[in-house]
């Protein structure tokens, strides 16, 4: 892999500082092995990221190995390990990242008073004499030095500048501005950051980390940048400790959609990697991508409501903002559901190769208008049965379905209720069977009075889960006619009804027409 990343300053790029395998993997039940450490450095580098912050080699052996690992192996990126101020953690921290191509050592000690106070129970004496001795350990094993003043949102102005100086003026080359417990809003933490800028004397660039306790790490790094700030360390899928970090997607995407209010500042991230990064990270970290999430969730580009995929399907970005195969999500998803238009429908119809116009798609619109009102998605699976069923039926309609009521169990009778229409006049009729479906085909033959003998009868299920479509097939014969029927319904005592509906209904138009009951009947006439 060539060196493509770029870390010295630049007035219009940011350098995208990728902490998933550091700050992600200690999202609380994520643990990720060596392979798979490797597996997602080696992408992030494909993706195009300027710093890997691999890992906090102190906190394991395993960790250790691993931050090393991808020392040895992944080139492309500056290769970072975190540490604390205490020497041996430096020295640690170089040891696992001396191999890699460029490397970088981040040192990290907290400056808020609770911090400081409850945790490292240290005075704020000795946090600046920590500051600055860690920060001169790691500035003498390489020329990029990383120092963060952890809970910096929460500390004191004064005594973080005062730190900060001190990390500066012992090699520190980016100062790391972290709100740690995700506390701040964006106005404020972009002026605390251009503050530092002013008080702060030297040659650094400053960078944001921002946590998502409150929503706001997406919102408080880009106020950031727009006030300064030309490093953002984020992770994929926004994983990291609690609620996460800020989501890599979203901050490239971010300044790249809105580069005419960014002013043009813009990472190096190969943007169509973005997807197949967030697929790889969520199957190894075995953490969901929530089907809404911005720009890599499967949502992201799917559009349902009628008008929505009207404009979507005449132009594109009357809906969308970005462009999906930009992101690596390939095209624009038109989603059938209850609120799907006709011309939506018309058009997916079209891609499958069903060119429906007129009568026939308003009977085929219709019915999956009522199915789509119980089922929630109708895949292409779906779709598919649903005009098999549909178009098949070339046959007038003598008797049409109103509505079914079925009762059964295993202490009472099964029962069902029919009322069909019959040339506009509606008949009902009710029987018991053995079960629901036998008695729902009962009804029929008593109120369509045609008796007959079902010859075969098969259920199949379009799709999985529960609300999958059951889609029946079966044959009637009558009088030695043997006529085949097809149903299709999310319940299966509708779908038999149906398909034997579609059954009686060929049968009379065989007698109305006195045609060839062969060539209704051949296999292949229903579709
Ligand atoms: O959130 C934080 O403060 C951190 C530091 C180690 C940078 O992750
Ligand atoms: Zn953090």
């Amino acid at each position: 892999m060539s060196s493509t990343s770029d870390t010295t300053a630049n007035n219009d790029r940011v350098i995208i500082f990728d902490t998933t395998l550091r700050d992600g993997e200690q999202s609380p039940g994520i643990s990720l092995d060596q392979g798979e450490k490797v597996e997602i450095a080696e992408q992030l580098a494909r993706l195009g990221v300027d710093v890997i912050e691999a890992g906090f080699p102190i906190a394991s052996q395993g960790d250790f190995e691993s931050v090393q690992a991808i020392a040895k192996s992944v080139r492309g990126p500056v290769i970072c390990g975190l540490s604390r101020t205490a020497l041996g953690d430096v020295d640690r921290c170089w040891e696992a990242i001396e191999s890699a191509e460029r490397r970088r050592i981040h040192v990290f000690i907290a400056t808020s008073e609770t911090h400081m106070k409850h945790k490292l129970r240290m005075t704020p004496d000795q946090v600046k004499a920590e500051a600055a001795s860690g920060v001169a350990r790691a500035r003498s094993y390489t020329e990029d030095v990383e120092f963060s003043p952890e809970d910096a949102s929460r500390s004191d102005f004064d005594f973080m500048c005062e730190v900060l100086q001190i990390a500066v003026d012992n090699g520190a080359t980016t100062l790391n501005i972290p709100d740690t417990v995700g506390f701040a809003v964006p106005q404020e933490y972009a002026e605390r950051l251009a503050n530092v800028r002013k008080v702060v004397k030297g040659d650094y660039i400053i960078s944001t980390h921002c946590h998502n306790d409150l929503g706001m790490a997406v919102a408080n790094s880009l106020a950031a940048v727009q006030l300064g700030a030309r490093q953002v360390e984020c992770a994929i899928n926004g994983l990291g400790e609690r609620a996460g970090n800020a989501a890599l997607e979203e901050i490239v995407m971010a300044l790249r959609t809105r580069s005419d209010y960014f002013g043009g500042i813009d990472t190096g991230i190969k943007s169509e990697e973005l997807a197949r990064t967030s697929r790889l990270v969520s199957r190894l970290t075995a953490y969901p991508v929530q089907y809404n999430k911005a720009v890599v969730g499967r949502n992201a580009f799917a559009h349902e409501s009628g008008i929505h995929q009207h404009g979507v399907l005449n132009e594109r970005t009357t809906y969308e903002i970005m462009d999906p195969a930009a992101v690596g999500q390939g095209e624009s998803k038109i989603v059938l559901g209850k609120h799907s238009g006709r011309h939506a429908f018309a058009d997916t119809l079209k891609k499958m190769g069903y060119d429906l116009h007129g009568d026939a798609l308003n009977q085929v619109f219709a019915r999956f208008k009522e199915l789509a009102d119980r089922k929630v998605e109708l895949s292409d699976a779906d779709l598919e049965a649903l005009v098999a069923e549909e178009m098949g039926d070339t046959v007038r309609y003598a008797f049409s379905l109103v509505s079914l009521d079925s009762h059964g169990g295993s202490s009472s009778t099964p029962t069902a209720t029919i009322v069909l229409d019959h040339d506009g006049k509606k008949i009902e009729a009710t029987a018991a069977g053995s079960g629901m479906v036998d008695a729902a085909c009962a009804a029929i033959r008593q109120a369509t009075g045609i008796e007959g003998t079902l010859t075969d009868y098969a259920v199949t299920s379009v799709t999985g889960g529960v609300d999958a479509l059951a889609d029946v097939a079966l044959r009637f014969e009558v009088d030695g006619v043997s006529m085949p029927g097809r149903g299709l319904s999310t319940d299966v005592v509708e779908a038999s009804a149906r398909a034997l509906l579609n059954a009686l209904n060929r049968i009379v138009r065989v007698r109305d027409t006195g045609e060839d009951p062969t060539a209704v009947s051949r296999p292949g006439s229903l579709s």
